[in-house]
């Protein structure tokens, strides 16, 4: 008898990351791949918070479970954290540490919602939202944002929507389009939420990485956010796997209760090194420099080679570009760049599913030299 598996775990796939299994087994074949396709810094942590780990695995190679929100010392050094970066004061039992942001978001959605709740997600969007969402049950309302109103949303889209929600994810910088929320369209945003009872969830991963303003955070102007955040991008810490939430007051005890059944603690090495990788944002802001050179080896390349209309990307490592005077199938000209030019990059629907297939997103958080040469094989290509 063949047993049925669950209907929640019918999700589409990430596409990004099939990608990246592919861009690796193409490279253990020996092929030479530019990769554009994952969203992950080609630097890692600093050296001197490396030795810091080293040291702490040496003294204490056991490595046992820390609480389950994290370690105090962690979550009291990202509070601190927030005071230095935007001025604002926190008390540390607000903050949670998480096994990277996308645990933080089981926890997010399964302590602010219930089966069948409305979420809404602004198209194009970060993947993962979606299919998680739909994961535990809760229905996924959909917006649409254009370069035209520059990919995100405000508070006159949410009202003119008419669309009903329970919560609401905004990402700002955003993957895959780089653009940003200014200050003053995030509190009426905000407020917005707040007036109407939305549950405003601000995913703010890419906070660090900007190239014009500062992102501001959304804990400025709501009591009520939910902050979530990530050491795997500006922290150049991906596969470590870390991050943190900032959470209402009301809020902590029962993400606590959550995270100590489905998780138990975050990985323990992994906080030892985030807790000391805050004393070298010298570097770790060098590495931000790296990437807007990047950006603008492709902003004057890409459209040199065919590639004419390039998202603005104010922040965070992506450009979202529109194909749409090259292809009606974004899917199979990535797979046609990845096997004729040997350039890895991610078809748009898997950020959009309804309009993706004209649009691309390429990450840039590789070396420069890799961002001439893929502009130079692309050019070839097209022609
Ligand atoms: C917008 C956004 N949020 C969250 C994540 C997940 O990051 P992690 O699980 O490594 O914290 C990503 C990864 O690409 C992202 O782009």
């Amino acid at each position: 008898m063949t047993l049925k598996p669950s209907t929640r775990s019918d999700i589409e796939s990430f596409r990004a990351l099939e990608n990246l299994r592919e861009a690796n087994e193409r490279v253990l074949r020996g092929e030479n791949i530019i990769r554009l396709e994952a969203g992950q810094p080609c630097f890692g942590a600093p050296e001197k918070a490396l030795e810091h780990a080293r040291d702490v695995i040496k003294s204490d190679p056991r490595q046992g479970y820390t609480e389950s929100l994290g370690m105090a010392l962690l979550r009291d050094r990202i509070a601190v954290h927030y005071r230095n970066f935007y001025g604002i004061d926190l008390p540390y039992n607000r903050v949670a540490v998480t096994a990277a942001s996308s645990t933080g978001f089981i926890l997010t959605f399964l302590a602010a919602f219930d089966a069948g709740d409305k979420v809404a997600v602004t198209n194009p969007t970060y993947p993962a939202y979606r299919n998680i969402l739909r994961s535990l049950n809760l229905e996924v309302v959909e917006l649409e944002t254009t370069a035209e109103s520059n990919y995100q949303p405000t508070a006159a889209l949410l009202e003119k929507s008419g669309k009903k929600f329970d919560g609401l994810i905004i990402n700002s910088p955003a993957n895959p389009t780089g653009a940003m929320i200014d200050g003053d369209e995030l509190k009426k945003i905000c407020a917005w939420c707040d007036a109407n009872g939305v549950r405003l969830i601000s995913d703010e991963a890419y906070h660090g990485v900007t190239y014009e303003d500062k992102a501001p955070t959304a804990l400025q102007f709501s009591d009520n956010v939910i902050v979530t955040n990530t050491f795997s991008k500006y922290f150049a810490m991906t596969g470590w796997r870390l991050g943190w939430l900032v959470l209402p007051e009301n809020m902590t005890d029962r993400i606590k209760r959550l995270a100590e059944n489905l998780f138990v603690s975050p990985p323990t090495i992994a906080q030892h090194l985030a807790y000391k990788v805050f004393d070298h944002t010298d570097i770790l802001d060098g590495y931000v420099r790296h990437y807007r050179t990047n950006r603008d080896i492709l902003k004057t390349h890409l459209p040199e080679a065919g590639i004419k209309n390039l998202s603005a990307a104010k922040g965070a490592f992506y450009l979202y570009a529109d194909l749409s005077d090259l292809t009606n199938d974004s899917e199979q000209f990535c797979r046609r760049m990845l096997d004729e030019a040997k350039v890895s990059a991610t078809s748009g629907v898997d950020f959009d599913p309804k309009r993706g297939h004209t649009t691309m997103r390429l990450s840039y958080a590789g070396k420069p030299e890799d961002m001439q040469e893929a502009c130079r094989r692309i050019k070839e290509w097209l022609e």
